[in-house]
């Protein structure tokens, strides 16, 4: 789908816009728009209120055709709901409807002329990216494993939207940015949504490389080797198991200045998670294989800031591996020593991901970061506390590390794709005490999403961090099966904001 600009002004006004369809809003108190008014030119519109075949209300719409006086073909209305403010999700029920009609219309191309200024608490470029990922959205399937492909789909392929000129070079930056998060967006989908026999940890490190080629970013790939030699005991231990290849994934897009310290992103990447000798139930364990959602939205994140050129140092980091059974597999008892020198008791081999974190985020140290976020789909007891509507955010709490939530949470807020800060405390720490090892990998059934934050805690000492635990975000279970990109918008908002910040 191809998204681009058209001014208007007094000159060229929005009548004269040829277009297979031009969709405007409409509001509950039975008021035009602005450009609704403006294509009014027989009262057809006003006429069409009055009847009663479009209410106004968010999300509703009217398709209509032969309108006189407009070089259009078509207009779609859309509802917006309450005219003094529209709120930001009736603005969002809009373009979600807007984005359906599109994709059945025998029209292909089409303009979009919506009050982009007029969302409450919101700015023009945040009403064009929720237009883009709506349509994109709407556009997306994964037939990639399917022998007979879906048809490929039909209706508008071209979105302009209609602007003042005053706002033109805003919005177009707004399109071509939401198009590169709609990519990583994608992206992100699509590796999670992959089998889990074809994307294996070797799978994620070519599609790593393939991004560093076409963006011209700086990739490094680890092997089992390379880690032994790092005294990874941590994150190898989880490999145990398995008879697919450890990888190691180091992807760096440096946009910033030289000397500007990093922000490191590190996702988990264990492409399928049995939980190993203490097995997992059977029942769902397919959905296993989203437990790389964390790496894959690193990957995406990269996908969509290597687009968009952004003038920021950004590192990445994936430990990626299978967790699996066998007799070669890690036990519970077992006790290993992390890249860290503490060692660890596995009580469960199930909490792996925390076991392949540590490692990767004691490695990141070398980069000395200006912050380090970890994503992974880490605690089924995230799910239990959030649900599916907030990813879990967890760091320190100090004035440095209350700041950094606050710049995720915004993100989260403005980018839709929200999360929910968790506390981390010492009282949680004493669940973790092991008689044999330095630290147990389980602080038993309570807080669970908690406890597992805290292990980490130890291992991030030396720099500023947060912890997002997507177990309930990544993915939607049932018939919806599938990943949702999610947070590739949190975490893309929250690289630009910083970016801006940098520039400064
Ligand atoms: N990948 C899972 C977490 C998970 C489970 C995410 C279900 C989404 C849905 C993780 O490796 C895991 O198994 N965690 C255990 C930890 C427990 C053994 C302390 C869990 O949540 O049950
Ligand atoms: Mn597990
Ligand atoms: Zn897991």
């Amino acid at each position: 789908m191809d998204f681009s600009i058209k001014t208007f002004d007094a000159k060229t006004t929005i009548a004269q816009l040829k277009t297979g369809c031009i969709a405007v809003g409409v509001f509950e108190n039975r008021k035009l728009s602005q450009a609704a008014q403006a294509l009014d030119c027989k009262g057809d519109i006003t006429a069409a209120m009055k009847s009663g075949d479009i209410s106004g209300k968010p999300g509703s719409t009217l398709l209509m055709r032969g309108i006189q006086g407009i070089a259009a073909e078509r207009i779609l209305l859309v509802g917006l709901g309450k005219e003094e403010s529209i709120a930001g999700k009736d603005f969002s029920s809009a373009v979600q409807a807007i984005a359906r009609m599109f994709s059945s219309l025998g029209a292909n191309d089409a303009v979009v002329a919506l009050p982009f200024d007029d969302v409450k608490e919101r700015d023009l470029s945040w009403a064009i990216r929720s237009t883009v990922l709506a349509a994109r959205e709407n556009l997306y399937r994964f037939d990639d494993m399917k022998s007979k492909k879906e048809p490929a789909p039909t209706g508008v392929r071209k979105v302009a939207f209609a602007v003042p000129a005053a706002a033109a070079s805003a919005a177009r930056i707004a399109a071509a940015q939401s198009a590169a998060l709609a990519n990583g967006i994608d992206l992100t989908k699509n590796l999670g949504n992959l089998p889990p026999n074809v994307c294996t940890p070797t799978y994620l490190a070519n599609t790593a490389k393939k991004l560093a080629k076409e963006f011209e970013l700086g990739v490094e790939i680890l092997d089992r080797k390379q880690l032994q030699a790092l005294k990874m005991g941590s994150f190898l231990s989880v490999t145990n198991g398995s008879d697919e290849p450890p990888k190691f994934i180091v992807l760096k897009h440096m946009g910033g200045k030289a000397k500007d310290a990093p922000v490191v992103l590190v996702g988990k990447g264990i492409t399928f998670d049995s939980g190993g000798i203490s097995l997992k139930p059977g029942a769902g364990m397919d959905e296993m294989k989203y437990d790389m959602c964390g790496a894959a939205s690193v990957l995406g994140t990269f996908r969509a800031i290597a687009e968009m050129k952004l003038k920021l140092n950004v590192i990445g980091v994936i430990p990626t591996c299978e967790n699996m059974p066998s007799g070669r597999a890690t036990k519970p008892g077992d006790i290993v020593t992390s890249m860290s020198g503490q060692t660890i008791e596995v009580l469960n081999t199930d909490a792996e991901g925390r076991l392949i974190l540590c490692d990767a985020l004691t490695y990141v140290e070398r980069f000395k970061p200006a912050a380090v976020v970890d994503i992974a789909t880490l605690t089924g007891a995230c799910i239990t506390a959030l649900g599916h509507h907030n990813s879990g955010l967890f760091t320190r709490h100090d004035d440095a590390h209350d700041a950094l939530a606050d710049q995720l949470l915004a993100a989260g807020k403005t980018a839709n794709d929200t999360a929910w800060r968790m506390p981390i405390e010492d009282s949680y720490q004493e669940q973790l005490k092991s008689n044999f090892a330095d630290i147990a990998n389980i602080g038993g059934p309570p807080a669970g999403s908690i406890t597992a934050a805290c292990f980490l805690e130890r291992f991030t000492k030396k720099y500023t961090w947060a912890h997002l635990d997507i177990a309930g975000t990544a993915w939607k279970s049932g018939t919806a099966k599938g990943a949702t990109g999610r947070p590739v918008p949190l975490l893309t908002t929250f690289l630009i904001n910083r970016s801006q910040l940098a520039s400064k």
